[in-house]
């Protein structure tokens, strides 16, 4: 960051029907709320740090054939739009956004599913949910508080471990969170990925996601969306990998975006007790759930 550079003030966190959320974020949630999604729209829902972003680059891809030049036309922020986005940190906020785009729109959100706009229900627009582990999304939501200025401030891991299993960081709990969308799954029809299964065998969910999408792609176009969508490309790709976003807001010197993309990275974060104590609250807040995550590949 240059010296003249001001520095971006970090945001608060207020709660909005139980939810906490940043304050910009807050504000203009009931506009949020009144979206009216064309049906052709498809909403990419996650908990931050689950793979919304890879998701979103897949579901672009799907919908232009795997075209490498269709990943590199304007960066990923550009081409897929965050629904409850302000404009304290984009130019334009996702409402903005949103109407200068024409259907298909993807677009995608962390609201939990009770907060989701009705919309996207009534016109049954094809809705995908991903999901990851809580200890390795507790991990990457730690780094990512430290690299995006705006966010609120981690504080040392041991009690941003604590906020997570309580509630207290921003889009609250993740466990409702996963858990929302997994009983709803059927009912509304939403396809519920997992970012293992998706590290496990990419072409598998990519075929997964475009079969629930009504495509259908040659097996080479399918093969070039695995290989542009992989954690290295999309890593060195400058339209997927956030060197386009200011430096003063996410300051990739401290922790990249693309931070390292595994399966397990808690393991070099979580003492034994910490991990113990983790597991203890998740099996009384999970148990009931059945969510089949998996921790390790
Ligand atoms: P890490 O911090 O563990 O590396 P989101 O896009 O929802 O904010 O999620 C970001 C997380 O997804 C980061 O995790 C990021 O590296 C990871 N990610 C992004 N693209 C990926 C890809 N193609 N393959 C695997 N992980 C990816």
């Amino acid at each position: 960051m240059s010296e003249n550079q001001t520095v971006m003030p970090r945001a608060l966190l207020v709660p909005v029907k139980g939810i906490l959320l940043p304050d910009h974020i807050a504000k203009d949630l009931d506009a949020v709320s009144a979206f009216c999604p064309h049906p052709s729209d498809i909403l990419i829902a996650a908990f931050p740090k689950s793979g919304s972003t890879w998701t979103a680059e897949i579901v672009d891809q799907l919908l232009h054939n795997g075209d490498v030049e269709s990943c590199r036309r304007a960066p990923i922020t550009v081409r897929t739009a965050f629904l409850e986005a302000s404009n304290r940190l984009r130019t334009k906020s996702g409402l903005h956004q949103l109407k200068e785009m024409a259907p298909p729109r993807v677009i995608k959100t962390h609201l939990p599913i009770q907060m989701v706009p009705v919309g996207f229900w009534e016109k049954k627009c094809k809705t995908i949910y991903v999901a990851r582990n809580a200890k390795d999304t507790v991990v990457s939501f730690y780094h990512f508080h430290h690299m995006n200025l705006a966010s609120p401030e981690p504080g040392p891991w041991e009690s941003f471990v604590h906020k997570f299993m309580h509630g207290e960081l921003a889009w609250g709990y993740w466990h409702d969170h996963v858990k929302g969308f997994w009983e709803e799954q059927e009912k509304r029809d939403i396809l519920y990925l997992f970012y293992e299964d998706m590290k496990e065998n990419p072409r598998r969910e990519v075929e997964r996601i475009m079969k629930y999408l009504d495509l259908s792609l040659s097996d080479d176009d399918i093969g070039h969306i695995v290989e542009l969508t992989t954690f290295k490309n999309m890593k060195e790709n400058p339209m997927t990998n956030f060197s386009f976003f200011p430096p003063e807001i996410y300051n990739q010197s401290i922790s990249k975006f693309m931070r390292k993309g595994e399966v397990g990275d808690w393991k070099n974060h979580f003492t034994p007790e910490q991990s113990a104590a983790f597991d203890e609250d998740y099996e009384k807040k999970m148990k009931q759930a059945n969510i089949p995550f998996k921790t390790e590949l």
